[in-house]
């Protein structure tokens, strides 16, 4: 008889315990999705132990809670320091800021590599990787910019060809995306953002990974996390007028004036580049995969026990804090 998926997480989790390595470890456990993940998973009880480069700035994010292990991924010996007694690892370390975009191979690439080399030694099993939502070369090679995502591409195919107890993630953008392009009633979008994209909220990337790394029985899946319903960014204004009831009105600048900026800047600030990137990606999300994005959700609910938080109500949230 086939086992149901709570009945397995709390075996596989039981399993764990007596092996006395019960503790699950996150690499970028203070970053935007990983401190969700770590909040759900006190909240499941469960142990875990955050790797981050300042211990007095993590214990502001993640609380007293959790164990704190000081290092730095690109440095040598953290990492197989950093792995003693954990039974489980999540990798959501990301380079994508204005400080770290120098070093983006070192942290996304070669530490991702080298915590796998040693939990290997380690004979850690369970491995849980977040990455982009679909990773397709072709989308990227023909919009020129295949180096955006070459780093995780690279990464899910050595994960695939490795022996561990693996789950990859396809992370959709977090909803927050609508809202850091609105102000003062005006949404602002460099090149429009006319295609419908799949967005999630952090809480439910917190809960979902949560859920994901407790079980055992999601090995050499790929799982996207979405929210119900792909938006387009005049459909994301639109709905945050009929809700809030005042006109937010969408404007489209062109993209090329970012790409002309980023040029500029390249030399001083590479991230800007990074950025015009992401914003030329999201201009052409393929719309066959925004389509299925009520299918992948539909998946999510039927694999996991959870409530989502729907962009309605990410956006009531925001009008009751007077934030919109
Ligand atoms: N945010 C999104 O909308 C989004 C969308 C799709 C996919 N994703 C994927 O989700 C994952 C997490 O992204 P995020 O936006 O949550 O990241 P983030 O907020 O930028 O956080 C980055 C994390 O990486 C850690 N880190 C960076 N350099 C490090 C180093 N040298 N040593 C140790 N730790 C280091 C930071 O820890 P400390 O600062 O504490 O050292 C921090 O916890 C990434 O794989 C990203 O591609 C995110």
């Amino acid at each position: 008889m086939k086992e149901c998926p709570q009945v397995a997480a709390v075996r596989y989790t039981e399993e764990r315990n007596m092996k006395n390595n019960n503790q699950i470890i996150i690499y970028g456990g203070t970053g935007f999705y990983g401190q969700k993940v770590v909040e759900k998973l006190i909240e499941k009880g469960q142990a875990v132990k955050v790797v981050t480069r300042n211990s007095e700035n993590a214990k502001k994010i993640v609380g007293d809670k959790v164990e704190l292990f000081q290092g730095d991924v690109t440095e040598k010996g953290t990492i197989e320091k950093s792995l003693k007694n954990t039974g489980a690892i999540v990798i959501c370390l990301s380079a994508m800021s204005n400080k770290l975009i120098r070093k983006i191979k070192e942290i996304e690439r070669d530490a991702v590599l080298e915590i796998m080399e040693e939990a290997k030694k380690a004979n850690i099993s369970r491995l849980v990787y977040m990455s982009g939502y679909e990773m397709r070369k072709k989308v990227l090679d023909d919009l020129k910019i295949p180096e955006f995502g070459a780093i995780k591409i690279e990464i899910e195919e050595k994960i695939r060809q490795s022996a561990f107890n693996w789950t990859i993630l396809g992370d959709s953008p977090a909803s927050e995306i609508f809202f850091a392009f609105t102000n003062r009633g005006r949404m602002i979008v460099p090149g429009g953002g006319f295609n419908a994209i799949p967005t999630i909220s952090p809480e439910d990337v917190g809960e979902l990974t949560a859920q994901i790394v407790l079980r055992n029985d999601l090995n050499g899946k790929r799982i996207k996390l979405t929210g119900p319903k792909a938006y387009s960014f005049p459909d994301a204004a639109k709905l945050m007028t009929e809700i809030s009831g005042n006109k937010i009105k969408h404007i489209a600048i062109p993209l090329f004036l970012i790409n002309v900026v980023s040029f500029i800047l390249l030399p001083f600030s590479p991230f800007v580049r990074y950025l015009y990137k992401s914003l030329k990606l999201l201009n052409n999300f393929p719309k066959d995969l925004a389509e299925d994005v009520p299918n992948a959700h539909k998946l999510l609910r039927e694999l996991f026990d959870y409530q989502p938080v729907t962009l309605e109500m990410e956006i009531n949230r925001r009008i009751n804090e007077n934030n919109l």
